[in-house]
This record gives structure tokens, sequence and C-alpha cells, in this order.
């Protein structure tokens, strides 16, 4: 695993495709009968990316405190935002667009610094091909149930198809990784339609592999990822290893004109704060407009975010995930020499902070958007058993910064906290 990746906390997901000329939800709206896949087609004469600026993009991630981005170059609808030799079902060819948005936004993104990532649906529900075999080569009972986007209605299995369809992916492939300069993360999706033989796995990583060592696969490979990807929900328990929790801002990936439903800023910073505290990434998507420019709602949350993580930073960036919630209610980061613990408080406190089972002696306490210094009182323990008694910091709701307030506590040594039981019951 890359350094930069688990060092770089927040990413922009960028949803963007001919669903949000009518704002169907990308591609699952044929798949699942809402249109048809001819109604679905239809949009590509509606796609101009008229105002798309990729320039103007990348300075909105960077704004928001991003430090990478990952663009869908082709969603499950077969549609590539890039003009690929391999077919002609794309916006340079097929919608008035007529432009290479992947190039652009490759451009401007590796012109800002920020890491580049694309998203590439390992499915695809419009090729011919792709319908050719049933997930681990097992023809359902059921054949009326069968989805005829993804696998062979009649029941019968063309592996050659098959084959053809991964060297199609190939192809695709190999344009992503070399025409656009480095790439640093692929993000598949819609590994589940196939097992890992079929995707021809461990063989399809070594080829991806050998046009970019450092390059960056997320978890949607069938087991042969590099990082996990939880999605929509925060995980409650820390997932092993490196792993990024991507989220939508309202309820859609792409750009739904009848969706209202969005988040509010506190939610946004709160969620990206659970997932730094759990040692984890946030990937916040976007959908823009067909039109490219991106939705106000949408462009508030990013810079509202920006704003807090710059105000916060060093809490953010090269830091840790923080001790155990049993010892503080609410999430904290920990600074790499382990000598400065953030806390991080998410309501108004009524008179204190309450830290358990801290060993370490608080040098300072300082509330990070201000600098004011807060003082603390401990109450309890027990010094000549090493039993660490309640730390107090007294903080009311005056100290607290209208989003989320950071606290950080610095230590002369290296933070300790107390594993035991409270032996000194026993002890009496
Ligand atoms: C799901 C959906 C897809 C979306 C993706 C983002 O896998 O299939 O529409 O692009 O989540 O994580």
């Amino acid at each position: 695993m890359q350094k930069w990746f688990e060092d770089a906390k927040l990413g922009i997901f960028i949803h963007y495709g001919i669903y949000a000329v009518d704002g169907v939800s990308e591609s699952w709206s044929f798949y699942n009968g809402r249109i048809t896949h001819e109604q679905y087609m239809k949009q590509l004469d509606g796609f101009t990316a008229s105002k798309f600026d990729a320039e103007k993009w990348a300075d909105l991630f960077e704004k928001a405190g991003a430090k990478y981005a990952v663009l869908t170059t082709k969603h499950h609808d077969g549609v590539a935002l890039w003009d690929t030799e391999y077919s002609d079902l794309n916006v340079v060819k097929k919608t008035p667009a007529k432009r290479d948005l992947i190039k652009e936004y490759a451009d401007a993104i590796t012109k800002k610094g920020i890491r580049l990532g694309m998203y590439y649906s390992l499915i695809d529900w419009s090729h011919p091909d792709y319908p050719s075999v049933f997930e681990s080569g097992k023809v359902p009972e059921d054949l009326s149930k069968v989805n005829k986007h993804s696998s062979p209605v009649d029941g019968i299995q063309d592996e050659e198809k098959w084959q053809k369809f991964l060297e199609f992916n190939n192809n695709q492939l190999r344009e992503i990784l070399t025409n656009y300069g480095k790439v640093d993360l692929l993000w598949f999706d819609g590994d589940w339609e196939r097992s890992a033989e079929q995707w021809n796995l461990p063989a399809f990583k070594d080829y991806l592999l050998s046009f970019n060592q450092d390059l960056i696969i997320n978890s949607r490979l069938q087991g042969h990822g590099d990082y996990k990807t939880p999605e929509q929900g925060i995980p409650i328990t820390r997932p092993e290893g490196p792993w990024e929790f991507c989220t939508t801002i309202n309820s859609s990936w792409g750009y739904q004109h009848a969706d209202d439903n969005y988040k509010s800023l506190n939610q946004i910073i709160r969620m990206f704060c659970d997932c730094i505290t759990l040692g984890g990434n946030m990937l916040l998507d976007i959908g823009p407009l067909e039109d490219g420019t991106v939705d106000p709602r949408q462009e508030a949350i990013l810079l509202g975010l920006g704003d807090w993580i710059r105000t916060h930073e060093e809490a953010v960036f090269g830091t840790d995930e923080g001790i155990m919630t049993r010892y503080y209610l609410g999430g904290s980061t920990i600074s790499k020499d382990k000598k400065t613990l953030y806390l991080f408080v998410y309501d108004d406190p009524k008179e204190n902070i309450c830290l358990k089972g801290l060993c370490n002696k608080i040098r300072k306490i300082t509330v990070l958007h201000s600098g004011k210094e807060l003082t603390h009182e401990i109450q309890g323990g027990v010094p000549w058993f090493n039993i660490p008694g309640t730390t107090w910091i007294h903080m009311t709701p005056e100290d607290t910064h209208e989003q989320v307030t950071v606290l950080k506590l610095e230590f002369d040594e290296e933070l300790e906290m107390y594993g035991g039981s409270g032996a000194v019951v026993t002890h009496n």
C-alpha cells in the first residue's frame, strides 16, 4: 500500500455521465427495468458537457481539502468518457460533448498535485459480449429471473465471448493507464457479477500493475484489491487494514434533479471525523449536472468541509486513528510521534470533557480553532499502583466551534493509556 493513500484522508468521488441528463439512477435504471435501454441511451443526445471545466473541479477539490479524486471513466452502462478505440459508445463519438473528458480531468487534477483516481466498471451492461456467462459458470434453475444485461437468458454460456470481453476490458484499461499520465488509483466496481477465476485473477492484477507498479486498486476485485471500501454506512468497528468509506451527499451517486435528501454540512463533517478517527479515508461523492457544473448545494458542502479541515489541519493530516471510545466518548486522532492527542468534541459540553485511563501528565490543552488554553483537574486514581484517575477538562459551550471542536492535548512522553481493570479494589 502506498503511504500517500493512508495519509490522504479525503478524496472526491465524481459520478459524471449521461444519466445526469434525465436525472435517472446511473445504469441501474435500465438494468432494473425502470426505463428501457433505448430510453436510457437517448440521454446521449442531451449530454453536452457545455460548461465542463476540469480546472474548476480541481480547484474546488483542493479547496475541499481533498488529496485525491476518482472519476467514473465508465459506469455499468458502458458509456466511456474518453475516446476509446475499442467502442463507439463514448461521449466523444456519441454525444454533443465531443470531448475527451478524461484527458481534461487527468490534466487538471495532476496539475493541482491531487492524486489521480479512475473509477472503471468491470461490468458492462451494454456490451454484446458481456452477458455471455453466469457468475462462477453456474446456470440458475429459474431462467425467468436472469437479467438480459448481465447473463445469457437462454442459459447457454459462451466462454469464447467471455474471453473476448475480458480482452476488451484489458484494452480499455490499457488506454486509461497509459494515455493520461500516471494514474495513482484504479477504483473498480461490479466485480460481484463474476468470480475471481472469471475475472482471470490474479493474472489480471499483474497485467494492471505492469503499467505502473505503484498503482493502488480498491477492494472490488474479488479479494485481490488493496483496501476495503465500505459504502454508504459508516463502519461501526474499524475495518482491518487500509480502508475508505464512500458516500453520497444526498442519496444519489449521479445527478438526480429530484433528490433533495441532502445531508447537512455538520453531518458530513462528523462523518469525515468518524472515518479519520477510525483510521480511514472518506471518498465523498458529487454528481455533476450534464453540463459539467456542480450543484451549488454540493459545492457548499465541499467548501464548508474544506474550511473545517483547514482550521483543524494538524488534527487531520499526519495523524493516526485515536484512542478507543471506552477512554473518551468521541473521536480522536494521535500525532505520528504519539505526543499529541486530538479529541473531537461533537456536542456542547455541560461543564467538562471526560477522559479516562490517561497515564500521561498533560502539558497543555488548547482549543484548536481559537488557541484558547483550557484547565483540567484529575479526580481519583491510585498513583502508587499506576492507576490513573479521570481527567476532567473544563469546557463549556462558549469554547466550541460551530461544527466540530478539536482539543489538542500535549504530552512530554508518548501517549500511554491504562489497559487494566482497576485492580485497586482488591488491594483495599
Ligand atoms: C454501487 C453501485 C454504483 C455506484 C457505486 C459507488 O456499487 O453499483 O452505482 O457507482 O456503488 O460505490
